[in-house]
């Protein structure tokens, strides 16, 4: 096994894009004109910087807004700003990495810099003004890119690992013919490890494409091809009886063609 060349090549087709307020704006203006309530699901980047927003309202009109943090194994957190007083209070807050994106008086949007995987949770936004109530939650979910490896194993069997993703990667094989296990870790990723054995199939290459929310990858292990590995005997026999033929008919050549000229020699001088 260890006479096969490995040729290992990565194609990365998407990096996640970071969140913005852009595409849920659009979304607030349906919602806002519903006047309803609802729930956004939010991936973001782990590392990142995560904005979530409040429906657009008339600032003039607002009176107080509440962004409620509610993150499994903390006490909730609210954050509160009253426009007539231009304050703002606190309560049950303890992670400087969420705040407000600017003064509330500036933007009313809340900030998450940098985005953990601990800060997994519903964020919302509620706001009283004079024309009513307006609410816009959203469910976080924090993403980490796995780590992504393949390399060749003993017996013509290929091993993709996908390495503390989250979530849990998707790993599919060309050949197919695959069996997969997971690995849950204690922070909520995942890794993923897959294998291929192509012993039925004559392929040139094993192809393992790994699909994540974060971006799919591609890697591909090239196998050597044609005569070589496949090893004809029979094929070898005769380029060697081949060069042989060629190398004695040189040689017969050669030989005539000195022993010619000699001939040549002899005659002329007789
Ligand atoms: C939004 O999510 C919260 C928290 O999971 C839930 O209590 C609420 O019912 C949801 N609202 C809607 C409209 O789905
Ligand atoms: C603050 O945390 C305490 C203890 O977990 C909880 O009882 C209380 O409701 C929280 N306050 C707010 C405003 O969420
Ligand atoms: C509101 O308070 C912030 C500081 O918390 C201050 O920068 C801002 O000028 C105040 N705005 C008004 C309208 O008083
Ligand atoms: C190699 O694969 C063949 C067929 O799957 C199996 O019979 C054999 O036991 C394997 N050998 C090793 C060393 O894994
Ligand atoms: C999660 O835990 C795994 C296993 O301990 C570790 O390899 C990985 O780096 C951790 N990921 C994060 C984002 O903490
Ligand atoms: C190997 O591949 C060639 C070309 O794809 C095909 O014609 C042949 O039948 C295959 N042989 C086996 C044993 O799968
Ligand atoms: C990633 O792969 C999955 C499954 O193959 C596919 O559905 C999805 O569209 C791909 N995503 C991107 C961004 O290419």
């Amino acid at each position: 096994m260890s006479a096969s060349r490995l040729l290992i090549s990565i194609i990365i087709m998407v990096s996640a894009s970071g969140s913005s307020c852009m595409d849920g704006k659009q979304m607030t203006q349906i919602y806002s004109k519903m006047s309803a309530e609802g729930n956004i699901s939010q991936p973001v980047l782990m590392d990142t910087n995560a904005m979530l927003c409040c429906p657009p309202i008339e600032f003039r009109n607002l009176i107080v807004i509440v962004w409620e943090i509610i993150i499994r194994g903390q006490p909730s957190c609210t954050k509160a700003y009253r426009k007539e007083t231009n304050e703002t209070k606190e309560t049950n807050c303890t992670d400087e990495r969420i705040t407000w994106v600017s003064t509330p008086d500036q933007n009313l949007d809340l900030q998450i810099y940098p985005v953990a995987i601990t800060h997994d949770g519903y964020y919302r936004c509620i706001m009283a003004t004079t024309d009513g109530s307006f609410h816009r939650g959203y469910h976080l979910q924090v993403l980490v890119t796995p780590e992504v490896t393949l390399f060749q194993s003993r017996n013509r069997t290929a091993v993709c690992k996908a390495v503390a993703g989250k979530p849990a990667a998707q790993i599919s094989w060309i050949p197919e013919g695959f069996a997969t296990k997971h690995e849950y870790w204690g922070n909520g990723t995942v890794t993923v490890e897959s294998m291929c054995h192509w012993g039925g199939h004559n392929a040139s290459t094993v192809t393992c494409h790994v699909s994540h929310l974060t971006g799919n990858k591609s890697l591909y292990i090239k196998l050597n091809s044609g005569l070589r590995t496949s090893g004809s005997p029979a094929l070898d026999l005769l380029i060697i009886l081949y060069v042989k033929l060629s190398l004695f008919v040189v040689i017969l050549v050669t030989t005539g063609f000195v022993f010619f000229q000699r001939i040549n020699y002899v005659r002329k001088s007789l």
